[in-house]
């Protein structure tokens, strides 16, 4: 049966070649971690961890690619700066559409009676109002966070003008980018951003078990490390180091997947993000339209294209979209996501909740012909 993979807001799939090939030559040529012998080869591996921070940096205008610290995907990023700054009386203003990433460590933090939030509600399209963060802050707000995309409707949050509200109040500003980096241009400066959270598995075309953080504050120390251990610096110490990367990098790094995940960044320059977002949104529309004609499909938000990404959520009406998202695979090799995607509160905003939705996500290596095969297959779905 053929195969048409429509989930790329959870991993993209395929990776290009360049990708796959990095991780070898890694193992090839090198084979060793970086900073734990003085060694040749080991001090060659550190000198490819660096080059892959520098090209990071450079790609979200990062000022300092020593604040590029690398982590196991953005859920850990997440959590370095929640655990990280949040104190005792401090509050958060955040959204209705957030991930779990974000969710359930605010949730945990605030039943441990250290902190409090606000949700500031999204629209019935799953916008953000800026007025409304504006509106939720208190005097004790130390951060906002925020994803820059929906990961269930695709709305694009106005991440810019937020941003300049953190400024005007001197807050922190941690954003969520897993389905924005590598498909929308993201300027860390522009954003205002004190934090940037990324996964490299999503839209970066890296493997599976790398993301980062990239930190751009003026006193950095009150981001207290939480994971301490090793980092190949100041052995004799045993206080963790207080610079960075190493403050909050601990343990030996997924050099491998880093590697990957560099040839990702380097795909995307190569080929264009403009590019990209093109094609990407070409294919959403094409979806999109063809959906439209079909009177038994509901689609919740992407009204406006322009404010959105490749990424959409419907259901059949009587449908359950569990089963619609098994016939799809079972039956025509379609590979969606059905249920709440990690995401309930963004359900609970759009009215989706409990049942959830069928999530079709596009992506750089989908075709129109995929496109085709999948409306005909929904249309033989309905009419079945
Ligand atoms: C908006 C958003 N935040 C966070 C995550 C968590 O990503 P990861 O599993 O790579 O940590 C996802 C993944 O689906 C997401 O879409």
């Amino acid at each position: 049966m053929r195969q048409v993979y429509f989930d790329n807001a959870a991993t993209s799939h395929p990776k290009p070649p360049t990708v796959v090939q990095a991780i070898n030559e890694y193992f090839n040529t090198i084979g060793v971690s970086p900073g734990r012998g003085g060694y040749r080869l080991g001090l060659e591996a550190g000198r490819k961890l660096l080059a892959a921070r520098e090209v990071i940096a450079d790609f979200f205008n990062c000022p300092d690619p020593a604040k590029v610290v690398f982590t196991m995907n953005i859920t850990y990023a997440i959590n370095f700066v929640l655990r990280g700054v949040l104190k005792k009386g401090d509050h958060v203003v955040t959204s209705s559409i957030e991930h779990n990433s974000v969710a359930r460590p605010l949730e945990a933090l605030k039943k441990s009676g250290i902190i409090d939030y606000t949700t500031v509600k999204a629209d019935g399209d799953g916008f953000i109002n800026p007025d409304k963060i504006r509106k939720a802050l208190k005097t004790n707000t130390k951060l906002i966070v925020l994803n820059h995309a929906s990961n269930v409707f695709g709305s694009l949050q106005p991440a810019e003008e937020i941003g300049g509200i953190a400024g005007d109040h001197g807050l922190l500003y941690l954003l969520d980018t897993a389905q924005t980096a590598g498909s929308i241009p993201i300027d860390m400066k522009r954003l205002n951003l004190s934090f940037l959270a990324f996964t490299g598995h999503k839209g970066l075309f890296g493997p599976p078990g790398v993301g980062g953080l990239c930190i751009d504050m003026d006193d950095e120390t009150v981001l207290e490390p939480f994971i301490l251990g090793g980092t190949g610096s100041k052995s004799h110490l045993l206080e963790q180091p207080e610079a960075f990367p190493d403050r909050l990098e601990s343990g030996t790094p997924n050099t491998p997947g880093i590697m990957g995940l560099t040839a990702g960044f380097e795909f995307i320059k190569r080929t264009g993000l403009e590019k990209i977002r093109q094609h990407e949104m070409d294919l959403l529309k094409h979806f999109i339209a063809g959906c439209n004609d079909l009177s038994e499909i509901e689609i919740y938000g992407a009204r406006d294209l322009s404010r959105q990404t490749p990424c959409v959520s419907l259901n059949i009406k009587n449908m359950d979209g569990g089963q619609l998202s098994f016939i799809l695979d079972q039956v025509y090799g379609i590979m969606t996501r059905s249920g709440l995607h990690c995401a309930p509160w963004a359900h609970e905003t759009m009215g989706t909740f409990p049942g959830g939705t069928v999530r079709f996500s596009f992506g750089w290596f989908n075709t129109h012909e995929e496109i085709n095969y999948t409306l005909t297959a929904l249309k033989e779905i309905i009419n079945d």
